[in-house]
């Protein structure tokens, strides 16, 4: 067995629209965790961000690391794991499946690798119960992926080098819980078709390169519509972002992030993003994202300072 691991895990985006618990895109924008055998389990916090999250065996990383053991029939040793990050945290910006597929992917590092990458990646999609964030941050690029009852097939699409992000952070939080929980159990038969087809335009429309196509492809009626009254501001974001240069516009996977595609400056659509935010009584932070192309990565250099 291996005696330390450091993993480096990008945040991400994911539903884009229409590609609801389907398509994700990583961001630079990272996790870094350190994983090492030690005499007794403790987990080591850096930076405010991190703040409250649990610094015992109940950590998430901590979690996976006795799930990927248990699930290779080895006795996990106690570890310390030290960790920071630059994802924040309940926004949408995948900071939970950057910790799922870290904790994964060290633990299977110190396990002497006993599943591979694609096994890694259906784990990690039934422990979050959807592949979207996941994938992103595993692979990298874009990702396209489905639920089946075992596996997870997927494909990875790379964005073009012009193609950024722009995303508008507001000062809340948001739980995926709270944000599923709004969506019906059912939906229209128009409402399914207008839902289809745009996820099949986007997906064309990323896997081409014909970013012209996104602020059509990226509408949906799935999840943003009943979203809308969580992150107040919403509706107008989503409507007007492209009169301020944006390719296309969505809610960051639960949100409330939101998130639009460019190619040219950003500096009119964040003025855009954070006045109108304002104007709904709401604070926030916008972040200018640049597409992540490698996903998660290993390091053995655990003799740096951390
Ligand atoms: N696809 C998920 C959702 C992403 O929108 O609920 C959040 O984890």
């Amino acid at each position: 067995m291996k005696q330390g691991v450091q993993v480096i895990v990008p945040g991400s985006t994911a539903n884009l629209g229409p590609g609801f618990d389907t398509v994700g895109m990583a961001f630079e924008l990272y996790t870094k965790i350190r994983m090492e055998v030690s005499d007794e389990p403790k987990v080591v916090l850096y930076g405010d961000d991190l703040k409250g999250l649990p610094t015992d065996r109940s950590n998430l990383v901590y979690k996976m690391a006795e799930y990927l053991f248990e699930k290779a029939g080895l006795t996990l040793p106690p570890l310390r794991i030290q960790m920071r990050s630059d994802i924040p945290l309940t926004r949408g910006l995948g900071s939970s499946a950057a910790a799922i597929v870290g904790g994964l992917v060290a633990a299977n590092y110190l396990a002497e690798e006993p599943f591979s990458k694609d096994e890694i990646f259906q784990m990690a999609s039934h422990i979050e119960g959807h592949p979207d964030n996941v994938g992103a941050s595993l692979f990298g690029g874009i990702v396209v992926a489905v639920m089946e009852e075992e596996k997870v097939p997927y494909i990875k699409i790379e964005p073009k080098s012009s193609l950024k992000a722009l995303a508008v952070i507001p000062d809340f939080m948001l739980s995926t819980e709270k944000a599923r929980g709004v969506l019906p159990e059912k939906y229209s038969r128009k409402d399914t078709v207008f839902t289809l087809s745009h996820a099949g335009l986007l997906i064309a429309s990323l896997a081409s390169g014909r970013y012209d196509m996104l602020n059509t492809a990226m509408q949906d009626r799935v999840h943003q519509p009943y979203r809308t009254a969580l992150v107040p501001g919403m509706g107008t974001l989503l409507d007007k972002a492209h009169e301020y240069g944006a390719l296309g516009t969505a809610l960051s996977g639960a949100g409330p992030t939101i998130i639009s595609f460019l190619e040219g400056n950003d500096e009119r659509l964040k003025q855009f993003f954070v006045d109108t935010l304002l104007q709904n009584g709401i604070g926030s932070t916008t972040m200018s994202l640049m597409p992540d192309l490698h996903g998660a990565r290993i390091s053995e250099d655990i003799d740096t300072p951390f």
